[in-house]
């Protein structure tokens, strides 16, 4: 960890950090994010095992302009008008992800959407400008404690961890982002820096609510990607009618880390995941080590194995 003076020296550092796959923690007027380049898979999962996440929450991602994200969303009128209203702000847009988007698919959860957010700071812009990419970055805390509205709260919560912290003083909001989803209906997934009121009276009706239970976590939402296969976990030996998942040197239809370094399982997980389900086959996944990211990624398998019907 090491913080920098939000100066042009100090982004320039930020900026090549992001550019050889390292974290960096970006200011924004809600909270600090931990961001990585959002096309990156291994510098994603290095966010999800600083963050000690036991689970794969999807990520937003922070682009410049709106410019930036059509190229990796698609915006409908509703989508469009709220985007030209409260963008550069504390609104994130949940929108349909395009095809060859070219993100990790870690990013998404395997989800068919992607969370967007245009930060206005103007030194998250700077970044973001300089970098010319989609930054992907959560709330700059370790899993499970608040969020960071200064430099020094990031760096207690990853004094060990490889952060450039770029320090700018307070976030104005203190709050998250208040995330809406397209829709239709336009939905609120999460209050948050900007009054729900605000949004609806620029779409000139209400926002629809997720279901009873779905609100406190957006990411476990039952739309989540489950494969239609059944999936066999913890397989000790795989079958001859199934495909099959590895971790470590075996043989497998698709291996998620054959020198079983976690980071780079986490990685592979879920574009591994859709390929082998699109084989049309029951899928045995191997043993994964129930440690680090090994937690997150069993955790994610318990779910795409759970019974369906939600
Ligand atoms: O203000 C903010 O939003 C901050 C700054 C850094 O931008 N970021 C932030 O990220 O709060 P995070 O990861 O702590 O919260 C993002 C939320 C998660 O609850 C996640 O489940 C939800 O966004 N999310 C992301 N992608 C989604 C998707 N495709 N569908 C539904 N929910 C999604
Ligand atoms: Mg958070």
């Amino acid at each position: 960890m090491e913080i920098l003076a939000s100066d042009p020296a100090g982004i320039a550092r930020a900026v090549q950090q992001l550019k050889t796959g390292g974290l960096i923690a970006l200011p924004t007027e809600t909270v600090y994010g931990l961001g990585a380049d959002a096309r990156d898979g291994k510098a994603v999962a290095a966010i999800y095992n600083a963050k000690g996440r036991p689970s794969f929450n999807p990520l937003i991602i922070h682009v410049a302009d709106l410019e930036t994200a059509l190229q990796f969303a698609q915006v409908d009128a509703h989508a469009r008008l709220l985007a030209e209203t409260f963008w550069p702000g504390a609104l994130t847009l949940v929108l349909p992800l395009k095809v060859q988007s070219g993100l990790s698919s870690l990013v998404t959860a395997g989800l068919e959407t992607v969370a967007v957010r245009i930060p206005a700071h103007p030194v998250a812009q700077s970044v973001l400008r300089a970098f010319n990419g989609p930054v992907a970055a959560p709330s700059a805390n370790p899993s499970g404690r608040i969020s960071a509205t200064t430099a020094a709260h990031v760096a207690t919560g990853f004094a060990d961890a490889d952060v450039l912290v770029l320090d700018a003083g307070r976030s104005d909001i203190g709050l998250e982002s208040t995330i809406v989803a397209a829709g239709p209906p336009p939905t609120l997934l999460r209050a948050g820096g900007i009054p729900a009121e605000e949004i609806e009276a620029t779409l000139g009706q209400k926002l629809a609510l997720p279901e009873a239970g779905e609100i406190t976590a957006p990411g476990q939402l039952s739309s989540h990607y489950a494969p239609r296969a059944a999936l066999r976990l913890n397989a000790k030996k795989f079958h001859e009618n199934e495909v099959s998942l590895g971790f470590g040197p075996m043989p497998a239809t698709r291996n998620l880390s054959p020198q079983g370094d976690l980071v780079e399982a986490a990685a592979n997980l879920f574009d591994h995941l859709h390929q082998l389900d699109d084989m049309s086959a029951p899928i045995a996944v191997a043993p994964i080590p129930e440690r680090g990211l090994g937690r997150a990624i069993n955790d994610r398998l318990r779910r795409a194995a759970a019974p369906r019907g939600r």
